[in-house]
């Protein structure tokens, strides 16, 4: 690293999402539970200057390792996030996270009258028109979702 100086300390062992979209930790946050569901050490910072973006955020997770569902989930609000695993302060393993071009299972449809939204056993399924800014439609009835109607369900 050639910044005179880390904005947050290394971490010993877990894992580090790094590249966040700036101003998105805080929601990233959420996707993953912090501050109800995890008791570990956490440390969020928002716009850290970053060579390739401009500005970045990061979330650093002590202790934890992602499932491939809150993988996806941040996929939707962060396409250059990526995930780097810690293990004895070094990384073992570092993958981008990849917003694919349907999206199914890990949001539902805002539209009540959807018949994702039925008792019907249907699969919520979206195609992504925009990544950033994100715009996803259902296969199902059309309507067009946005980060803020995503966001709401996380
Ligand atoms: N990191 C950390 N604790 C460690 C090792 C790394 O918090 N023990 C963080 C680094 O600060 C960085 C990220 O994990 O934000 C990825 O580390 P590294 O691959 O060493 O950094 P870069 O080479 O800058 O990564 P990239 O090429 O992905 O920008
Ligand atoms: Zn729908």
């Amino acid at each position: 690293m050639s910044e005179k100086m880390l904005y947050v300390a290394k971490i010993k062992d877990g894992t580090v999402i790094d590249h966040i979209t700036a101003g998105h930790a805080m929601n990233v946050a959420k996707i993953l539970g912090i501050g109800e569901r995890s008791n570990g050490v956490v440390t969020i910072a928002m716009n850290v200057p970053s060579k390739h973006f401009g500005k970045k955020d990061m979330v650093k997770i002590e202790g934890r390792e992602l499932n491939p569902e809150e993988v996806d989930k941040i996929a939707l609000l962060a396409p250059h996030a990526s995930i780097n695993i810690i293990r004895d302060y070094e990384v073992i393993e570092k993958k981008e996270v990849k917003l694919p071009k349907i999206v199914t299972g890990i949001i539902k449809c805002t539209n009540p009258a959807c018949i994702s939204n039925s008792n019907e056993p249907v699969q919520p399924k979206f195609y992504v028109e925009s990544e950033e800014p994100l715009s996803v439609k259902c296969h199902y009835c059309g309507y067009i979702m946005e980060k803020q109607d995503i966001l709401k369900q996380f």
